[in-house]
């Protein structure tokens, strides 16, 4: 099974939770970059902004072909309530290109409904497995157990892994 995991990450709770995801699938990895300065306060309250705007913004093209996996794994901070705006540039750019996919998110207690409903609108797949993990379940090191979870239904979907 060819998988890639395709992250966006301000200040490195959802790159750390991709960089396990990787290791333990055996995925190749890649990091959106959209040239954007976000540190600080500013580039809190732009990036908190451009999220609660849902506005697309420009991003490097990709050094991997998503078409080439069978499945991408798709991982995000949660900004303003949605999912980061790197990554849904992302998926509207390559939804064209992605087979199956599965979504995760890193936050401080937001839910993911909102952000579910939302990706209807965005791609036609729907993700063959979502994980969100928040705050508290980082403090209590619950993620670890929500990874194993995550990959558990992963596999399960995927056929010959
Ligand atoms: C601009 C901005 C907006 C945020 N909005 C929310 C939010 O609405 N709900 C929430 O639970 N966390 C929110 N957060 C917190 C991040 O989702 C959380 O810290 C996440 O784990 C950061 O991931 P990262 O380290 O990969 O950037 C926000 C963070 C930023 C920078």
């Amino acid at each position: 099974m060819k998988s890639l995991v395709v992250y966006y990450s301000r200040s490195g709770k959802t790159e750390d939770i991709a960089g396990i995801i990787a290791k333990k699938l055996g995925s190749e990895i890649e990091e959106i970059d959209d040239h954007k300065n976000r540190k600080g306060l500013l580039g809190f309250i732009s990036s908190g902004n451009e999220a609660y705007l849902q506005r697309a913004i420009p991003i490097e093209k990709l050094k991997k072909d998503p078409a080439q996996y069978e499945l991408i794994i798709v991982g995000t901070p949660i900004w303003a309530g949605n999912m980061s705006t790197p990554i849904l540039s992302f998926l509207k750019e390559y939804k064209e290109k992605i087979n199956k996919f599965a979504f995760f998110s890193t936050c401080l207690g937001s839910d993911l409904n909102k952000i579910l409903l939302y990706m209807e609108h965005i791609i036609p797949q729907k993700p063959i497995a979502v994980m969100n993990i928040n705050y508290q379940a980082f403090k209590k090191q619950y993620h670890v157990k929500m990874v194993e979870e995550f990959i558990n239904s992963i596999k399960k979907d995927v056929k010959g892994w």
